[in-house]
């Protein structure tokens, strides 16, 4: 069953700011999507619109095949969404009055609201909690808090915007593990966020939103993960400079070090080096350049293998016979070097 069929919608905020533009794409129920863009593409005010809070300007929008009216009251027992600021979520005194507020609204009995909260605070393991202001917790507590407050409510479909920034490791890793439990138990969570590390963890399928708030791409995580141009055209990644003393090389940033492509060359521009570097560096012995050199391109070399082999297949799908041949000669002379490579790494690391 289709929980979300959104077509083409559009919506500007009161200033003219252009915050969603034309947006299409389905959720069945059980499934987990992650909407993934960078600051100000629109994921907040799509999920605004997908939760009936705000409607769009253009475009339409079936809940549960129904058309979306805002606000109706069963869409509010049915889908609840956790806002990217705790703040605007939380009001009431204590902890165990916010969590209970929601299934009070549902007009549910006090024995179910107790129980509903109850296990909430044991779920979140925030019972130590229970009495506090919601004004006096940090922002960790606050989310989890505010979390709490969309799970007592048993929604079938969360709607989370940005669940883990701004939280400790470890609570990082509960939000990824809790989000999979209500997964397992059925339920339908779209999760907007820019944290790329966690898209593969939680979510069948992402959506990724570029900064003219259109949908980008949509697809498995996996591949979305993989889709370099794609993540560095939505603003998700950035290509990344590092200065060595005497060389520059460039490779997009990615959690882990992933080489993209490397290009060597000649500082020009002596003046964006700080001054003490290029000291020690003018200081440095021909000889141990040639080490640090050295010592890079034996740690890089594979990575370069890579790069050729793939530069090898672009030129091969854009038809260049004589360039991909080469290319692939190359690829593979350099990675014959490995051996050798490695010979010099112990040389050069005595
Ligand atoms: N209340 C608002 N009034 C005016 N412009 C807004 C408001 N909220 C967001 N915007 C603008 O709408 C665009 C999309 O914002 P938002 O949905 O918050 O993006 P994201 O959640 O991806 O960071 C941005 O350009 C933002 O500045
Ligand atoms: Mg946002």
């Amino acid at each position: 069953m289709d929980i979300f069929n959104v077509r083409e919608i559009s919506f500007n905020y009161k200033n003219g700011k252009k915050a969603v533009d034309r947006v299409s794409f389905n959720v069945n129920a059980g499934e987990s999507l992650t909407i993934i863009g960078t600051n100000g593409s629109g994921k907040s005010t799509l999920l605004y619109l997908l939760n009936g809070l705000i409607k769009p300007l253009s475009g339409d929008i079936k809940i549960f095949g129904k058309d979306g009216h805002a606000f109706s009251p069963e869409l509010r027992k049915r889908i609840s969404l956790l806002f990217q600021d705790p703040h605007a979520q939380l009001f009431l005194l204590s902890v165990w009055d916010e969590l209970c507020f929601g299934p009070l609204q549902l007009g549910l009995g006090k024995e179910e609201i107790h129980r509903r909260a109850e296990d909430v605070l044991r779920l979140l393991d925030i019972g130590h909690l229970k009495e506090r202001g919601p004004w006096d917790l940090s922002g960790g507590e606050m989310k989890k808090v505010a979390f709490g407050t969309c799970l007592s409510i048993n929604p079938d479909v969360l709607l989370l915007d940005e669940p883990t920034t701004g939280l400790d490791p470890r609570s990082q890793v509960e939000f990824v593990d809790l989000i999979n439990e209500l997964r397992q138990a059925g339920k339908t969570v779209i999760t907007a966020t820019h944290d790329l590390g966690i898209i593969e963890d939680i979510s069948d399928r992402t959506i990724v939103l570029g900064e003219d708030h259109r949908v980008l791409l949509e697809g498995k995580p996996w591949d979305i993960m993989e889709n370099t141009d794609a993540l560095l055209h939505a603003n998700l990644i950035h290509k990344h400079v590092h200065r060595h003393t005497w060389y520059v090389h460039e490779h997009s940033h990615f959690g882990t070090h992933e080489h993209e492509h490397v290009v060597l060359n000649e500082v020009s521009d002596a003046s964006s080096i700080k001054n003490e570097i290029r000291e020690a560096a003018f200081r440095m012995t021909d000889l141990e350049k040639l080490k640090k050199l050295l010592a890079h391109w034996a740690e890089h070399n594979e990575e370069h293998a890579k790069t050729y082999l793939e530069w090898a297949e672009k030129a091969g799908e854009s038809g260049d016979k004589e360039i991909y041949n080469i290319l692939k000669e190359i690829a593979e002379n350099t990675k014959k070097l490995d051996g050798l490579f490695e010979k010099a790494r112990k040389i050069v690391g005595k």
